[in-house]
């Protein structure tokens, strides 16, 4: 009887799932059902069974099963194909194929548009041997590569087993359809490793996230050398063309791109957190022929802040390009205890037709309905004031009050205190790990301040950089031992300061109680969790020596546990992430913060740079961006109106020294503070449009529309004019064509007078403005009469 059960459901299972009927597998297939039922269940259970595969065989027992409630069709996001052993993962306008080999290793088959129909897809067939040099698993795209028989491309799993055996070869063993989740279970051909594949299909973001699980199920240790999360596969082919950000502190997220020549092409960080330098992004296009409107775009971006790495490959002789990511596997290692799991980051991709442009959008919808806190619908991010760069360490309660009065009449929302209100907090050489309010600046505690702030209608915001200790500090002198450190090895300062071991979970617990003191003692409403450093000397010695260099991996998931426990203990809190500006942006970090600040380098003109990178992969509500003093410290000075609409183009933040402020400035301060809250629902809410771009134009033009296209918002910044040409007319995008727009200009700039403009003359014939010399700017809002 049980023997018959089984057949039963594997029969059921294929035939129920190509039908897209995963709903009730999912009830019949769970992987407990091997407990045995006895009597009238097990017969109930079988007669059920029938019935199922009756129904899915196309006899029209109950057909409103495969409906929805409300009578529409329903379309799975997966389905498995039994006769051709396929998965298809479909969005709604792409989709992700991948299938089972003759030898039953999964293989990627296609990723692109969406095909109508499962017509002309095969079943995946291992590529045929050329040559003994050339052999068949390198050539065949794994879908998940292990290390193992004659393969040779960038692995996405290695390990040592126990017995010394380094060779790993990964077939399929079962899977399981879960709405828009599909598990497929990998193992070895003669070892208890499984790897349980996990995609989850994002149908409205046209995305796929991906992550693996490895699981030991020897009895005894398995050591993993390379942990990646998975393989994106572009159609092989030569003269494909990356795009990924780099850059450096006071200078992140600067667009590169070059060609893609065989070989591969790595960008990592081994720094312990994102890093400034390169961020775990790419974009790949055929031949450079996609452009910001239209053209095919692969991109994809790893959910992790500690060592990451991708590695963008190019193997001959079929050209095959392939972007494996996941953890870092320099100095890594895990060793994995029989019954454990290890889970590589998050590893989303997507596909766009029609363009970077698109790509970008795809990604803003996925951090916003999916990912960040507050997903789907995050809340506004309010205005700030941060008084860093007004007062930099030299805070108390009547200096942060006289700059909270002058804020306020701005009309900002939140008032947030930087570094300096700690310990023996007076430059960067003392302080960091002492938790504890400097009684000098603050003899009456925080509260005061707090409450003269809310008493402002603002909330308020502190600094912390809670992995860091200065060795000038209680904490350090306490314990020195709770740093990252190699015995009898130096301990390099970088910016007089040492890396806590945050991997350790005494250190993890001193940190989550002095944050959760300083915020349950006060109304907190915000904090700005810096880390001014990358690690070094990453030793931890009270570790047996083979779990040392669990240390990258644990540093960045106690980090994580840390926010999240917060996050829970204080419901309002909210987060900005900082690393000395942008060294830790990504979707890893990005699930738990609800902003980051996106550089130390707040000067206007700089700044469109670095937001237009940084505008590639990230949502513009994500980044904060800070209206400051000039001349800035690069020397240049712009008007305070060409900082605001520049500091606009994500969450608007004010820097500078309001005491220096005349009755001009704040006058146009308050009206620009005004303008935005008009229009930031569509910034942060909306499409955004990259119309112009600072590198390959005078003119940097963005331009958002809101979800439901009753607001657009253009932003025209012109940073330099030669010969007194004409700044380039603006052709407005993502309209509808046929509505009517009522457009309010934010000044006189504007040369095309009508009040009220069909979208699609302001598509078609465009809009121009007089923006003449150095650093002049306008916006323009349209909202849809008809
Ligand atoms: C980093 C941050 C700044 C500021 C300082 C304080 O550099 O990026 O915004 O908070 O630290 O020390």
């Amino acid at each position: 009887m049980s023997l018959k059960i089984k057949v039963l459901t594997r029969f059921c299972h294929d035939v129920v799932e190509s039908k897209g009927l995963s709903l009730f597998l999912e009830v019949e297939t769970t992987p407990d059902s091997a407990a045995e039922p006895s009597g009238l269940a097990q017969i109930m259970r079988v007669v059920f069974r029938l019935f199922l595969a009756m129904m899915a065989l196309g006899l029209p027992l109950m057909p409103a099963l495969a409906a929805s409630s409300n009578g529409q069709a329903v379309e799975p996001a997966i389905r498995f194909l039994p006769d051709r052993k396929l998965w298809v993962l479909e969005t709604a306008r792409t989709s992700y194929v991948v299938g089972l080999n003759e030898e039953n290793a999964l293989q990627h088959v296609y990723w692109g548009e969406r095909l109508s129909s499962d017509q002309g897809l095969q079943a995946a067939h291992t590529a045929r041997e050329v040559t003994s040099f050339d052999s068949t698993e390198t050539m065949s795209n794994n879908e998940y590569p292990a290390w193992g028989g004659t393969y040779y491309n960038e692995p996405s799993l290695k390990v040592t087993l126990a017995n010394g055996v380094r060779d790993l070869v990964l077939t399929y063993d079962s899977h399981e359809i879960r709405g828009d989740d599909l598990l497929i279970r990998l193992k070895d051909i003669r070892y208890g490793l499984f790897v349980n594949l996990d995609y989850k299909v994002f149908p409205a973001e046209d995305m796929i996230r991906k992550q693996a699980q490895v699981e030991n199920r020897t009895t005894q240790i398995v050591t993993i050398e390379s942990a990646q999360s998975g393989v994106w596969y572009v159609p092989p082919g030569q003269g494909y063309r990356l795009s990924y950000l780099n850059g450096r502190w006071g200078g992140e997220t600067q667009l590169t791109r070059q060609p893609i020549f065989p070989g591969k092409f790595v960008i990592e960080s081994r720094r312990g957190n994102t890093s400034h330098q390169l961020n775990p992004w790419f974009a790949i296009d055929a031949g450079g022929e996609a452009d910001e409107h239209q053209g095919r775009v692969w991109f994809g971006a790893l959910g992790w802040s500690g060592n990451w790495k991708l590695v963008v490959e190019d193997t001959p002789p079929a050209h095959q390009v392939r972007v494996t990511g996941g953890y870092n596997d320099f100095d890594f290692s895990w060793p994995l205890a029989p019954g454990e799991t290890f889970t590589t980051p998050p590893y989303y991709g997507g596909f766009s037709a029609s363009g970077f442009g698109e790509a970008s959008r795809l990604m803003h919808r996925l951090e916003r309905d999916q990912i960040m806190p507050g997903h789907p619908h995050p809340a506004l991010r309010p205005v700030l004031y941060n008084s860093w760069e007004a007062t930099t360490f030299n805070v108390n309660e009547a200096g942060q009050k006289a700059l909270a009065d002058k804020a306020a009449r701005v009309g900002v929302e939140l008032f947030v205190m930087d570094d300096g209100w700690f310990g023996q907090r007076n430059d960067d050489r003392a302080g960091l790990g002492d938790w504890y309010v400097n009684p000098k600046k603050f003899p009456n505690g925080l509260k005061p301040l707090i409450s003269y702030v809310n008493g402002l209608h603002m909330h308020f915001g502190l600094w912390f950089e809670p992995e860091m200790v200065n060795p000038n500090s209680d904490l350090y002198r306490k314990h020195p031992d709770w740093v990252l450190n190699f015995p009898d090895r130096p301990r390099s300062e970088a910016r007089h300061q040492l890396v806590l071991n945050m991997a350790r979970d005494d250190v993890k617990e001193y940190i989550f109680g002095a944050l959760d003191k300083v915020l349950s003692e006060n109304n907190i409403e915000y904090i700005k969790w810096d880390m001014n450093r990358h690690l070094s000397e990453p030793g931890w010695p009270e570790a047996p020596v083979a779990e040392q260099k669990e240390v990258w991996v644990k540093y960045v998931r106690n980090v994580y546990e840390i926010i999240d426990r917060l996050r829970a203990k204080h419901p309002n809190l909210t987060i900005e992430a900082c690393s000395g500006g942008g060294g830790r942006i990504d979707l890893g970090i990005l699930e738990r913060v609800d902003e980051v600040h996106v550089s130390d380098d707040t000067e206007a003109f700089d700044r469109l740079r670095i937001q237009e990178g940084f505008s590639f992969p990230y949502a513009p509500r994500l980044g904060m961006d800070w209206v400051n003093d000039v001349p800035s410290t690069n020397g240049r000075s712009t008007s305070l109106k060409f900082r605001f609409l520049v500091a606009m183009n994500g969450v608007l933040g004010i820097t500078a020294n309001l005491n220096k402020w005349s009755q001009d400035d704040f006058a146009l301060a308050k009206q620009m503070v005004d303008y935005y809250k008009g229009v930031r629902e569509t910034i942060q809410n909306g499409d955004l449009y990259r119309l112009s771009s600072p590198r390959e134009s005078d003119l940097t033009a963005n331009e958002y529309v809101a979800a439901d296209g009753k607001q657009a918002v253009l932003f025209a910044l012109l940073p330099s004019q030669q010969f007194e040409r004409p700044a380039p007319t603006i052709y407005l995008r993502g309209l509808d064509e046929n509505a009517q727009y009522r457009v309010k200009a934010l000044d006189n700039k504007r040369r095309e007078r009508a009040e009220v403009m069909s979208g699609s003359f302001l598509m078609h014939h465009g809009l121009n403005f007089e923006l003449t010399g150095d650093f002049d700017s306008t916006s323009v809002v349209l909202e849809r009469v008809l």
